[in-house]
């Protein structure tokens, strides 16, 4: 296919499917419970093709989740999975040469899920698209690992994404990150270990006049709680309760360990 009818392509299967995601999503900060009224939110950070994204929504419709994802080709995948009510049939079963109106006319029908969307752009601060304590859990899941260490503020577990999504989770939120990355993950607690050790510090050793304002961030008393850990979370106490990632089977096929971490903020 010549790059400009792909281009048409996607840009006809945007069209199909642009109401599963959000087109003003900076719109949307402090807004977000006015989409999904009644719920509980939770934002899953570079949600790929949006397996996770659809599994959560299905298994917990009292909840809303939204998707972000950088690349409209894969975005585009997460927004067809949503329609398609969750249906990874969408995903696995395109045959050589099919065209996507007959697939979609083959594929069995169902209805659209209605507690997730994507952001299809790339998050630089998600404070810019959500407003403090907005959401109720984040998830970052096999994110890009960035080895050289001039990269290390694009990881999605550098310390400036660690603070943010701190607060934009509402106290006694979560944060899960899974890895197939020692390294990613290595880096990871330290960050958290970092900015909890900071609160700790702050809390204990910070003397303040009657009156006297408390340092920012120690006031509410939150902090990076690990409450879950695993180098190897498909043989832990934790594997039952997993729901996979596409990069999750993936790496799970050729047995590579999963890490895990889940921290309370
Ligand atoms: C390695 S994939 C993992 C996908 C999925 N979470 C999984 O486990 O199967 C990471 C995804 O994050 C997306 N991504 C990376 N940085 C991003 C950012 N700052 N904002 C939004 N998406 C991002 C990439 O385009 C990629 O699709």
């Amino acid at each position: 296919m010549s790059r400009q009818r792909k281009l048409k392509h996607e840009a006809e299967r945007y069209d199909a499917v642009k109401e599963f995601s959000v087109a003003d999503p900076k719109a949307m900060k402090g807004r977000w419970g006015e989409m999904f009224p009644g719920k509980d939110l939770y934002l899953e950070m570079g949600c790929g093709r949006g397996q996770f994204l659809a599994k959560q929504a299905l298994r917990h419709p009292e909840n809303a989740y939204i998707g972000t994802e950088c690349r409209l080709s894969v975005a585009l995948r997460a927004m067809e999975l949503i329609r398609a009510g969750g249906n990874d049939e969408v995903h696995r079963n395109l045959l050589p040469g099919e065209r996507r109106e007959d697939f979609e006319a083959r594929v069995p029908a169902k209805e659209p899920l209605s507690n997730a969307t994507v952001i299809a752009e790339l998050i630089g601060d998600p404070r810019d698209y959500f407003a403090d304590g907005e959401l109720s859990g984040v998830y970052a899941n096999f994110s890009d690992p960035w080895p050289k260490s001039r990269h290390e503020k694009r990881r999605m577990t550098s310390k400036s994404y660690l603070e943010a999504y701190r607060a934009i989770t509402r106290p006694g939120g979560f944060l899960e990150i899974k890895t197939d990355n020692d390294d990613l993950f290595r880096f990871t607690l330290e960050m958290i270990n970092e900015l909890h050790e900071g609160f700790e510090t702050r809390r204990t050793d910070t003397v303040r006049m009657p009156g006297e304002p408390a340092e920012e961030g120690a006031a509410d008393g939150r902090s990076y709680v690990i409450e879950e850990l695993s180098y190897d979370l498909h043989r832990s106490n934790y594997a039952a309760k997993d729901v996979t990632t596409q990069y999750e089977e993936k790496f799970m096929a050729k047995g590579v360990p999963i890490k895990y971490v889940r921290v309370r903020f």
